[in-house]
């Protein structure tokens, strides 16, 4: 048994869909939890500037004594996995791979659409994935840069008119492919799950970044022994770099829990 926590970061708000599902599925795990809002979007960045943002984060999230790390962020986990992994003597996991595998299963018609931010469709990492696990299946991707600031800003309810035009925009063009399965391919968009479910009907099964991510650590937990005291209750921690009454607010209506102590704000450019 491990209690020590897990370490979970994105950019900023997306990850708390990953933490949500942990929060579910692991509850007597304590989690660390890193939105670096100051930075945030990650999405438009390159794949150097990603890289040092990334670094720093696991930097800061290692002044703890974790026993794991969850790359809460799809931009993050196409672009710089598996040079965390070499540089860090612990297990990072991050989103691809799970979400491609269940992207995979899911499908019957082979067409999966995947919408994520342009560092993610450019990297071509999820297609490298599904090529290698499931070559039959043909990947139709879409950059949706608008997504992540409009996430940010709260712009997540269906009624909303920029968040329901723009996401018409990016899935209307998409949707003709004749894709059955999309993969929510940054961790932000299952916020928006309702608009992009009611856009895309019933016909169309979404795969979610953060949650398939949170059943994989589970398994990893599982596997090298490192699960906490299952009669324990765990904590979560929440750390952001910019102001911390925005981040609060969301993060407890999408949580559906007080953050116990608030959300602390750290200096990410020491790290
Ligand atoms: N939520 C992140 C992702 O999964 C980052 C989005 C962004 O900051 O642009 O890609």
């Amino acid at each position: 048994m491990d209690n020590r926590p897990i370490g979970v970061f994105d950019s900023g708000l997306g990850g708390l869909t990953a933490v949500r599902s942990l929060r579910q599925i692991l509850p007597e795990e304590n989690l660390i939890y890193f939105g670096d809002t100051a930075r945030v979007p990650y999405g438009g960045r390159s794949r150097e500037t990603l890289l040092r943002y990334a670094r720093q984060d696991v930097r800061f999230l290692r002044t703890h004594d974790l026993k794991a790390i969850l790359i809460a962020c799809g931009t993050v986990s196409t672009t710089s996995l598996t040079t965390l992994q070499a540089e860090n003597d612990l297990p990072i996991v991050g989103v691809v791979e799970p979400t491609c595998r269940r992207a995979a299963a899911m499908t019957k018609n082979k067409r999966v659409g995947l919408i994520a931010t342009l560092a993610s469709v450019r990297s071509g990492a999820y297609e490298a994935c599904l090529a290698r696990i499931a070559p039959e299946v043909q990947v139709f991707a879409k950059p949706c840069p608008l997504f992540v600031p409009l996430v940010e800003n709260g712009r997540i309810h269906p009624g909303d008119i920029v968040i329901e035009t723009v996401a018409r925009e990016y899935l209307e063009p998409l949707l003709e492919t004749g894709i059955d399965t999309l993969i929510l391919g940054c961790t932000h968009y299952p916020l928006l799950s309702e608009i992009i479910g009611s856009i895309c009907g019933p016909g169309v099964t979404l795969v979610s970044a953060g949650e398939e991510s949170a059943f994989e650590l589970k398994r990893l937990l599982k596997a090298r022994e490192l699960r906490a005291d299952p009669r324990r209750a765990g904590t979560a921690e929440f750390c952001v770099s910019d102001r911390v009454e925005d981040f609060e607010r969301i993060a407890s209506l999408f949580l559906q829990e007080e953050l116990r102590h608030g959300a602390r704000r750290v200096d990410i450019e020491q790290y």
